[in-house]
């Protein structure tokens, strides 16, 4: 457990008792929820069609084909999220880990699905420090050392337990499908293999992945998986144990331990996928359900919507608009940076971060017309982020839903391939602080709240979230980084606006995170007049070239109508209505 600065807990203390009486409600696990009651209309009526979008059209198809033989959303996320494990090992797997927000239509029942990597027992943060104390960037971001125990078999194995209709094994068939028989490696997997090379030729088993002919696969080459496909056909015969136990759980173990790192059965065996409470935040008459720590995202998300709720920002020109965006960005960063960590093993302030008192002093501090250099925030440089995670959207003919982002952290996780497992693990020990205050690889700061324990969660920007509205719903998310979360937030504010799918996922984007105090643009985001504009009233802007990949599914109830959108900086995504 952490305590929060002496200067806030006078604030906190305040809020507190505007709280009792305002009467938050604040769930078991210690995550508030908003108490909203769930949208009528989510209950009552059915699309009757289903819409799936993801990053990469074999497993839009596969989620389309569990589908078509009788599985719901959930059944058909686990084969989205399994078949990417297989197609798009760059981004996502099961050697990683994954958040997700469900909705189940029958009884408008919202839940997040946290399977979220851990540390092993043995972490030790010296490993990740060079002899001057300084980041060692290697150990923390590739090899063994750098991978939490993956959480990604768990929830699937959770989802497929407690949501789908179909057996595991029915779920998994297409990525074993897939992984057995082989399929073309698009241009984004072939380019990660080719950037990635040096570091997976330092693992006998990645090269034997990864680079067969000691290059990565060429273009219209069928490439097959085998072991992964072996080590999913285990988990649809044995659930869990079919990963965390017996013949995976041993070769894991030993080829960690082989290479130099920590991990033992009892790390396997003692991890849990946990079911919390979403974070739900109610806008302009949305009632957005998204995700609690060890997510900043939905904290995020939730602060940054409790500001803009005091500005009509539809009355705003793009200057103005993005101003108060920006500056609500900076103020909920400032706070993720300070406070957020594993909610099993820090007390977090949640009730002051989420409450529309907090939101409302933040929001006095914003001068209409200058930006607030982030030094004056009391409290920390940035790297582009890579290519790298997932996020997927899927509503069934039912109305359930289904917004899952996953992630093996950076682009091919650790690099490291667990021999005989076909498993890249992932490398989210990054997403720790592991020391306090220095950047990790997406220039974010952290502090005790997020510091590296034996079985702690690392603290995610993962953001998958339902916006369900009186006439029209989404289901939306996006990797990113850091980014993922204003990236979420401009396309859950574009859906309220009335944009369609398509618009959404194509909408040119902005971000601010506090530290670098600079707003990241996206190449013609602005025009010449707006960023001049924006300088003037002291802005930073810096452009940044990797954004997205957004993919969002959209339902609007007076239509009937589902609309699936796969962002088209992403040309092998795919979003598809059946
Ligand atoms: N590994 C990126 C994230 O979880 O935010």
């Amino acid at each position: 457990m952490r305590f929060f600065p002496t200067w806030r807990l006078s604030l906190s203390h305040a809020l507190l008792s505007m709280l009792l009486v305002a009467g938050t409600a604040v769930a078991a696990d210690g995550t508030p929820n908003a108490a909203s009651p769930v949208h009528p209309s989510s209950m009552q009526q059915r699309p009757g069609h289903a819409a799936i979008a993801s990053a990469n059209f074999l497993a839009t198809n596969a989620g389309l084909e569990v589908l078509a033989h009788g599985g719901n959303a959930f059944d058909a996320a686990i084969a989205v999220a399994s078949t990417l494990s297989v197609v798009e090992p760059e981004s996502s797997g099961i050697g990683g880990g994954f958040m997700a927000v469900l909705h189940r239509a029958k009884d408008g029942h919202d839940v997040f699905i946290d399977a979220r990597e851990a540390a092993p027992a043995a972490v030790d943060r010296k490993a990740y420090l060079n002899a001057d104390g300084s980041p060692n960037r290697d150990t923390a971001l590739k090899g063994p050392l750098s991978a939490g125990i993956p959480g990604e078999p768990a929830g699937l194995v959770l989802i497929a337990k407690r949501y789908g209709r179909l057996p595991l094994q029915q779920s998994l068939a297409p990525a074993i499908r897939i992984a057995r028989d082989g399929f073309k490696p698009d241009s984004r997997l072939r380019n990660a293999i080719a950037e990635e090379q040096k570091d997976l030729q330092r693992w006998p088993a990645s090269v034997a992945k990864y680079l067969p002919n000691g290059k990565s696969p060429v273009e219209g080459a069928i490439w097959r998986d085998p072991d992964q496909a072996r080590t999913l056909e285990l988990i649809a015969a044995h659930g869990d144990d079919g990963f965390y136990r017996g013949e995976t759980a041993n070769k894991l173990v030993t080829a960690v331990r082989a290479a130099g790192g920590n991990w033992t059965l009892a790390d396997l065996a003692s991890y849990k996928a946990k079911e919390r409470t979403p974070i739900i935040v109610n806008y302009r008459g949305y009632r957005i359900v998204t995700a609690p720590p060890p997510s900043s995202g939905g904290v995020a998300i939730a602060e940054i919507l409790n500001i803009l709720a005091g500005f009509d920002l539809s009355k705003m020109d793009q200057v103005q608009r993005v101003h108060y965006i920006v500056e609500a960005m900076r103020r909920a960063f400032r706070d993720h940076n300070d406070y957020l960590g594993d909610p099993d093993f820090v007390k977090m302030p949640l009730d002051m971060l989420l409450s529309p008192f907090y939101a409302d002093g933040l929001r006095q501090g914003i001068l209409p017309d200058k930006a607030t250099p982030s030094s004056m925030l009391p409290r920390a440089e940035a790297a582009e982020p890579g290519m790298h995670t997932t996020h997927f959207s899927i509503i069934d003919a039912d109305g359930n839903m289904a917004a899952v982002t996953s992630t093996v952290n950076y682009t091919m996780g650790s690099t490291f391939v667990a021999e005989g497992t076909g498993v890249l693990l992932n490398d989210e020990m990054d997403d720790f602080a592991l020391v306090p205050n220095k950047p990790n690889v997406y220039g974010l700061l952290g502090s005790a709240a997020n510091a590296p324990e034996g079985g702690k969660r690392m603290l995610s920007s993962m953001s998958p979230s339902i916006v369900i509205g009186a006439d029209r719903t989404a289901v939306i998310g996006s990797p990113g980084g850091s980014t993922i979360i204003t990236q979420v937030l401009e396309g859950i504010l574009h859906f309220i606006d009335g944009e369609s799918a398509q618009q959404i996922a194509a909408h040119k984007r902005f971000h601010h995170q506090y530290m670098p105090d600079e707003v990241m643009v996206e190449q013609g985001t602005f025009d010449p007049v707006t960023s001049e504009a924006l300088t003037k009233m002291g802005y930073t802007l810096k452009q940044r070239e990797s954004w997205g990949f957004m993919n969002v599914v959209t339902w609007d109830r007076k239509t009937n109508k589902l609309d699936a959108a796969s962002d088209p900086r992403r040309p092998s995504g795919l979003g598809k209505v059946q």
